[in-house]
């Protein structure tokens, strides 16, 4: 039926009618799965471009003694952030976080919680490893978190685990010591954030396993509260 023909019917029913302002046929069918592929596609763009970016950074010395960044790694859509301190030797040759004897046990650490490491994603505070794996500076810190923030805002994650003393102190703004930091649900914006021990620390202070694995329940009991 011819549309101001079905116009007349209505009205002459009494039927009040809500015209678009633009007409229908030059409005774009945009199907929802359209929209989601558009808004992966953008995501794709963006961790590429971020990626890039951060591959060719010279915002700080650190870029004269690396072997090369290290980005992140894992799962971009995870709902467990990982985020550790600063590449160290083994991660600075292959260009992948936590991959040498600490990685390993984070490994583990991951595996115990009923996770793997692909379906989470992995990250530091700063993308270049500090020579002799000293402390991060402030400027190198500071040069790096739009890196991890734009990486954080990407990646939306249900629950954040800080690992470590400087990357919750740095996460958390403080100067408290981890033992005041572990063992609390922290809010990172609106994302709750748990402190675990370094593995390398662990590998060093085999008796504070028991106490990581408290701060692994912690995160589980989180993330389950979150679900359910
Ligand atoms: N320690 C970290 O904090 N991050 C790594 O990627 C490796 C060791």
């Amino acid at each position: 039926m011819d549309n101001t023909l079905r116009l007349s019917y209505l009205e002459a029913m009494g039927i009040d009618v809500w015209l678009s302002k633009t007409p229908l046929s030059t409005q774009p069918a945009r199907p929802i799965v359209e929209c989601f592929e558009k808004a992966a596609e953008q995501a794709v763009d963006e961790w590429a471009l971020l990626a890039t970016e951060v591959q060719q950074c010279t915002k700080c010395a650190l870029c004269q003694t690396r072997t090369q960044t290290v980005f992140g790694s894992g799962n971009t859509q995870a709902d467990w952030l990982l985020i550790g301190e600063a590449p160290g030797q083994s991660e600075d040759q292959q260009g992948l976080p936590f991959v040498g004897p600490a990685g390993q046990l984070l490994t583990e650490m991951i595996r115990a919680m009923g996770l793997s490491r692909d379906g989470v994603y992995i990250a530091n505070i700063i993308k270049c490893r500090p020579p002799g794996n000293r402390d991060p500076h402030v400027d190198e810190v500071v040069n790096c978190r739009p890196y991890l923030q734009r990486q954080v805002a990407l990646i939306q994650p249900k629950i954040i685990l800080a690992v470590g003393r400087v990357a919750a102190q740095t996460l958390l703004n403080t100067d408290l010591p981890l033992s005041k930091l572990r063992g609390k649900v922290h809010m990172l914006n609106d994302t709750p954030l748990i402190v675990v021990y370094h593995p390398a620390y662990l590998l060093r202070s085999l008796l504070e396993k028991r106490k990581a694995w408290q701060d692994l329940q912690l995160a589980l009991q989180t993330i389950k509260i979150i679900e359910d």
